[in-house]
This record gives structure tokens, C-alpha cells and sequence, in this order.
């Protein structure tokens, strides 16, 4: 018996952020996140439930991973083996970004797995909050990739309503996210030890207590597609964030001097030229421009002028988890 299928994801940037878990092995996050979904980061990944397997077959980018990252995936299909089939799989993924270039390719990636895996199987396909729920027992962010546009995670209270529901579709916003990639070099701390090493920062309760207000100010300037009050909050939400790690025990320092140019640099751009932009950051040192499309053209010009030939993904709201006939395999 053979039951194969293909999924699309985009991934996502967290506008506000998840980092710290209430729970680690279902990531169960400390707080809500906000995120928009980037149209060009995307994962195809195709499964093949084959019983005719003696193990997992997972190959990423044209690689057989026999590595950690092979462990990951074989360990969230025993997951859904434990509820499901128990036959063996194997998983052909492919991005449309260059690996290793520090944009998450975990979001992407576990969300294509679990709309393949299941869309693969002979049974009904679970709706969006249970694919989010599976997405996010793989990789956190990837719960807020079954979904397209902008997109709220609520944390809950545990495994079973920690799910991911839309906040408006791709068509909502023209926001654009130029993602320059000011750094290829891979990480010193993986983004699972800053999770755990955040959960614990003595500075942890005071950003909790102020998150909810700034979740619905995000919310409210998404709903008003109001750029000036957005760009405000998702700096102080990006600079907060790596406040916690760069005084984390062990700190986490990801900004590399490029990084440090751009935020300077977008700050005069914005406060001395009346260009409206703003940045965030992820676990790296890469550094996502957010504009409207129509001051895109300015962006980037400017971004090429301060690093001429830097590599730049510019990206508008993706849209969600989608199935194809295209397989890899
Ligand atoms: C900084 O989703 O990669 O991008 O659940 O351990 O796989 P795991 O973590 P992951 O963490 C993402 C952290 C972040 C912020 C965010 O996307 O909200």
C-alpha cells in the first residue's frame, strides 16, 4: 500500500513574538503571537506512507538527512503514528530559499509536513485548528503557517486550544517584509536553548505583563492597516526580545555589524527622510524590513545603496497551507 501527497506553506514573521514555552514537548508558548505569512518562503514537501519501508527515508533539499534534522521529523511521525497508521514514511522537501540562510524554515517546513502527512492518509483531513495544533507540536510557528495573511496564535492553556486562527486574509494589507540577509553564518544558540534559557530570564514576568496590550495594539493597527503604529510596536517587540537574549545565561548575541548598520540606518530613513519603515528580527541576525508596496521601490533602493549586492527576499502576506498535484516523488 502506498498514500502519498503534497503540501505548500509559506513561512511567517512574528510581528509580535513567540520566545519562552509554558510547555516543551507539545511548544506550548508563555504568551499570544502575531505573525504575517511571507509569499516567497516557502516549503513543498511530499510524504509517502509506504509500509514496504523498514524505516524513514527524509530527504531536504535534494540531501538524505540522516543528521538531528531527520530525528526531528522521524520523532513528530511517531507522533501521528501513535494515533494513526503505523508504516513507515518518506518525506521529499524543498524551499524556495537557499538553506542556511537563518530564515525559519522549521514554520514552513512543519506545516507543509503535517497538511502532507495527513492529506496522505485514507481518512478525513482535520480541519485548520486541528492541522494547527499538529503543525505546532512540530515547531511552534508553524501553527501560524496553515494560515494565510496575518495571523494570531493563541496560547492557551495547553496542547488542545493552543491553536492559530486567522486575523485577515493575504489581500488585506499590501505590507511588504524585505528580508536582508545580512548574515549566512549558522547560529551559536539554536532557537529550541533560547527558548528554554528565555523561559526562565529573571526579566521574563515583566515583558509578560505588559504582552497583552501590546498583542491587541498590534492587532488594532493590522485591522487599521495603521503602518506608523505598527512600525512602533514591532520594533520595541523585536529590540525586547533580544534584550532578553543577549542577557540570557548563556547570551544569545545575534546581531552581527550589518545587522546593527540596518536598524540604524532604517531609523534615519524613517526620521530624518519621512520614509515610512520599520524593522523586526528574528533568532538571527537577519534583519525583515516591513513597508507598504508603494514605498517598496524606495526600500529597496535605499537597502542596496547601504549594502550593494546584499541578497533580499521581498515578500508580501503569503497565502495559507495549500495541496498540489505537483509531488516531489
Ligand atoms: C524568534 O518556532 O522555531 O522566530 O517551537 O522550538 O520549533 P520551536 O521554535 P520556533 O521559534 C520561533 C522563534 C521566533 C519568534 C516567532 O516566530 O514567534
Amino acid at each position: 500500500m502506498e498514500m502519498r501527497a503534497t503540501a505548500v506553506a509559506c513561512s511567517n514573521i512574528a510581528l509580535t513574538k513567540y520566545w519562552g514555552k509554558a510547555d516543551f514537548r507539545d511548544n506550548v508558548p508563555l504568551n499570544d503571537s502575531v505573525s504575517m505569512c511571507l509569499s516567497e518562503a516557502i516549503t513543498t514537501t511530499t510524504v509517502v506512507w509506504d509500509d514496504t519501508l523498514s524505516q524513514d527515508e527524509i530527504h531536504l533539499d535534494g540531501e538524505r538527512i540522516l543528521d538531528q534534522r531527520g530525528v526531528r521529523i522521524s520523532r513528530y511521525l511517531d507522533r501521528i503514528r501513535a494515533d494513526y497508521y503505523r508504516m513507515p514514511a518518506r518525506v521529499v522537501s524543498m524551499n524556495s530559499f537557499p538553506a542556511g540562510t537563518g530564515i525559519a524554515s522549521s514554520a514552513s517546513g512543519f506545516a507543509a509536513l503535517a497538511a502532507a502527512a495527513f492529506a496522505a492518509m485514507d481518512e478525513e483531513m482535520p480541519d485548520d485548528e486541528a492541522l494547527s495544533r499538529w503543525a505546532r507540536r512540530g515547531s511552534g510557528s508553524a501553527c501560524r503557517s496553515i494560515h494565510g495573511g496575518f495571523v494570531e496564535w493563541v496560547a492557551g492553556t495547553g496542547d488542545e486550544d493552543s491553536v492559530a486562527r486567522p486575523l485577515a486574509g493575504p489581500d488585506h494589507w499590501d505590507l511588504r517584509d524585505l528580508v536582508v540577509l545580512v548574515s549566512r553564518a549558522p547560529k551559536a544558540i539554536s532557537s529550541s536553548d533560547g527558548h528554554r534559557i528565555a523561559s526562565t530570564h529573571p526579566f521574563m514576568p515583566a515583558r509578560q505583563a505588559q504582552l497583552p496590550a501590546r498583542g491587541l495594539a498590534v492587532k488594532g493597527a493590522i485591522a487599521n492597516r495603521d503602518f506608523s503604529t505598527l512600525g512602533a510596536l514591532i520594533e520595541q517587540e523585536a529590540l525586547e526580545m533580544h534584550a532578553l537574549m543577549i542577557s540570557g545565561v548563556p547570551a544569545a548575541l545575534y546581531f552581527q555589524p550589518g545587522t546593527i548598520a540596518l536598524l540604524h540606518a532604517i531609523r534615519e530613513w524613517r526620521e530624518a527622510d519621512g520614509v515610512p519603515v520599520a524593522f523586526t528580527l528574528d533568532a538571527g541576525p537577519n534583519v525583515h524590513v516591513l513597508c507598504e508596496g508603494e514605498h517598496a521601490p524606495e526600500v529597496l533602493r535605499r537597502i542596496e545603496a547601504l549594502a550593494p549586492g546584499v541578497t533580499v527576499l521581498e515578500n508580501r502576506p503569503g497565502p495559507p497551507v495549500r495541496r498540489t498535484d505537483h509531488h516531489l516523488i
